[in-house]
């Protein structure tokens, strides 16, 4: 079986991870300061917050960066449900856009007729999804003019660019996810990083239960804390961050000329002037599900990502979100398939990935 993600763990996370279990400092410690300081100085931003998860990195980027209660927060559908979910925590409303066909990422035009329709709207999260920037002059333009806190998660896209801008530098705040299927790990955690001194302040307040000073708390906040062993495994992956991205690349591009002129098959976009990291290969296909039976019968693992528009999830049907259909994304959920691209990829399973892909056949 060729899996669609395996994390490279190296003898520099090792040697770190030995390190700190040996010093018994296993919780809050000093690599979670240098990883912060690292990753942040890697994006080109002044402020890194290390947390558990990137969950909890979105719910306290929202938070710092001033979503409050009953705020409405636009968004989009085609993610994983911890970008919507972390508006949720804040007591906030999620407003959905439709996205674009083809980068999925959230459709600046529909952004505007959202607006338009609704002026309540005070947030806007972007998601940069498989590793592709949003398209952020655009976006840029709206948050402007409608004066909106912009959040952008940044889960699937460490080291992507748009028009040479490390992503993640546009908005109010950014969180990222440092899960093991994504472009670098530590096993959990996340990050918010911002070049708000005050959005730092507060999240950096907010991750560690509201308190500067040990046992005194000025406000009600959480243990979203990151680890020091994780922030080890953080800083050995940090340094091969910019190889695991160009092997992603070069996959991408295997990949693409490999399965170019298949009638039935829909490759990524790579839009101009960006730097996609391709945390996902998406492809589309009519006949998915003859196509994924096909793949695991082959031993070729492959992702839905993701089945259901958040809107259309069972919590956010009972929230009140059934009735709304946004076109774009409802046609593109039925379609996508991701297929294996991560750097542990030899050229052979590159070779078998093409062989048997280019070998199905949709009639049959
Ligand atoms: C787009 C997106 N946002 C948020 C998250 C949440 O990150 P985590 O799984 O680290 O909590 C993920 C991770 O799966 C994600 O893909």
């Amino acid at each position: 079986m060729i899996p669609i993600a395996r994390p490279i763990i190296g003898e520099s996370e090792k040697n770190k991870i030995m390190e700190v279990l040996e010093s018994g400092i296993l919780a809050s410690g000093a690599y979670v300061e240098e990883f912060e300081k690292a990753f942040a100085a890697y994006t080109g931003t002044a402020h890194g917050i290390a947390a558990s998860n990137g969950t909890t990195a979105l719910h306290l980027a929202l938070m710092a960066a001033g979503i409050k209660e009953g705020d409405k927060v636009l968004t989009t559908p085609f993610t994983f449900i911890a970008s919507s979910n972390a508006i949720l925590y804040c007591g906030a409303i999620p407003v959905f856009a439709d996205v674009e066909r083809d980068t999925f990422n959230i459709d600046p035009e529909d952004i505007r007729r959202k607006l338009e329709e609704d002026p309540d709207i005070r947030g806007l999260l972007i998601v940069h999804l498989y590793g592709c920037p949003c398209k952020m002059d655009e976006i840029m333009e709206l948050v402007e003019e409608y004066d909106l806190i912009l959040i952008e998660d940044c889960a699937q896209a460490h080291g992507a660019e748009y028009r040479g801008r490390k992503i993640g530098t546009f908005g109010k705040a950014a969180a990222y996810s440092f899960y093991p299927t994504k472009n670098m790990t530590t096993s959990e955690g996340g990050m918010v990083l911002t070049d708000d001194e005050e959005v730092a302040e507060k999240a950096r307040l907010l991750v560690n239960h509201g308190s500067k000073v040990r046992y005194y708390h000025e406000e009600l906040g959480y243990n979203y804390r990151m680890t020091n062993l994780e922030a080890a495994i953080g800083l050995g992956q940090l340094e091969k961050l910019e190889e695991f991205n160009r092997k992603r690349q070069e996959n991408a591009a295997f990949l693409s000329e490999g399965l170019k002129g298949l009638p039935w098959l829909e490759l990524p976009h790579v839009p101009a002037d960006c730097k996609h990291v391709f945390h996902q290969y998406t492809v589309k296909v009519e006949e998915r599900d003859k196509f994924v039976s096909y793949l695991q019968e082959k031993g070729i693992g492959y992702g839905i990502h993701y089945p259901l528009p958040v809107y259309r999830q069972p919590i956010y049907e009972r929230l009140g979100y059934g009735g709304i259909s946004l076109p774009v994304t409802e046609e593109l959920i039925e379609k996508v398939v991701s297929l294996p691209v991560h750097p542990a990829l030899t050229r052979e399973d590159l070779e078998t990935i093409v062989q048997v892909v280019r070998d199905f056949s949709p009639e049959k």
